[in-house]
C-alpha cells in the first residue's frame, strides 16, 4: 500500500544531494560499519549481491573496494539517489541499478548475499516490512547471508539511545537542528528486537544475530536456510 509516509521514505532532491554529508554527521560509526560489511560477506559462496535501498551506493562501494569480484545489483525507488550512486561508482564494473522496489525487479537472478541498510524504519506497517523481507528472501540462494541495519529497539531503548546519539553528534550542529532531527527520528517506524527476529523468521530467514550497535542504530546478520 502506498502512503504519504512511504513516499516520504523515498529520498529525493536535496535529501539525495546532501545524503553523504548527512550520514557522516548523524550516524556514528557509519564508516566503521561500512568497513566491516565486506569482511562479514567475505566467505559468501557466489559473490553476487542485492543491495536493497542502496541510496547513494555506499555499501556497494565498500564491497567493491574490498573485492572487485563482486557483481552487485542496487535497488532503490529514488532516481536521484541512484544517480548519485552511478556517478560515485562509475569507475567500477559489474554493478547494475534498478529504480523501483525489489518485488518489481525485472531480472531473475538469485543472489549470493543481500543488504538492507537504513531502510526498514521508513516502512510503516509490519505487513509491509514482512513483504519487503520476504521479497528479499525469495531473491537469495539457499545459505545466502543477509545483513540488515537500522533503528531497532523498544521505546525505552530508543529514548535512552537518542540521548547517547545527542552526545555523539558534531559540536557544530545547533541545538535547534539537533532537537528537530531527534524529534523526526522519534516519528520513524523502529522495530523492536523481538519483532525483528519474528519478522525475519516469518519471512523465511534464520533468527538473526546482532553484530553492531552505535546509539539507536544496530546491525544484524542472518541467512536464508539451506
Ligand atoms: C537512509 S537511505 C539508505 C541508503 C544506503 N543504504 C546507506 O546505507 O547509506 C534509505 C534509502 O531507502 C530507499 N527506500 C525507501 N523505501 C524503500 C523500499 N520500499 N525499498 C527499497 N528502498 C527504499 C530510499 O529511497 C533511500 O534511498
Amino acid at each position: 500500500m502506498e502512503t504519504a509516509a512511504n513516499n516520504h521514505a523515498v529520498f529525493e532532491g536535496e535529501r539525495a544531494n546532501n545524503y553523504d554529508e548527512f550520514v557522516q554527521q548523524w550516524i556514528p560509526n557509519y564508516d566503521y560499519f561500512m568497513t566491516i560489511l565486506p569482511k562479514l560477506l567475505e566467505n559468501t559462496v557466489e559473490k553476487t549481491m542485492l543491495a536493497v535501498g542502496c541510496g547513494t551506493g555506499n555499501e556497494i562501494l565498500a564491497l567493491k573496494k574490498a573485492d572487485e569480484a563482486w557483481s552487485i545489483t542496487g535497488v532503490d525507488p529514488s532516481p536521484e539517489m541512484i544517480h548519485v550512486a552511478q556517478e560515485k561508482l562509475a569507475l567500477h564494473e559489474n554493478i547494475e541499478f534498478f529504480t523501483g522496489k525489489v518485488a518489481q525487479l525485472k531480472n531473475h537472478n538469485q543472489f549470493g548475499a543481500a543488504t538492507l541498510i537504513l531502510v526498514l524504519h521508513f516502512i510503516q506497517y509490519p505487513n509491509e516490512k514482512l513483504g519487503l523481507l520476504t521479497a528479499i528472501r525469495k531473491r537469495l540462494q539457499p545459505g545466502a547471508p543477509f545483513i540488515i541495519m537500522g533503528i531497532f529497539g523498544n521505546k525505552e531503548q530508543l529514548r535512552g539511545n537518542l540521548e547517547v546519539l545527542r552526545s555523539l553528534l558534531p559540536n557544530y550542529l545547533t541545538h535547534r537542528e539537533i532537537d528537530e532531527r531527534l524529534e523526526r527520528i522519534k516519528q520513524l517506524y523502529r522495530t523492536s528486537e523481538e519483532e525483528l527476529s519474528k519478522l525475519l523468521v516469518r519471512a523465511g530467514f534464520k533468527p538473526p544475530t546482532r553484530f553492531f550497535q552505535a546509539s539507536i542504530y544496530s546491525a544484524w546478520i542472518t541467512q536464508k536456510p539451506t
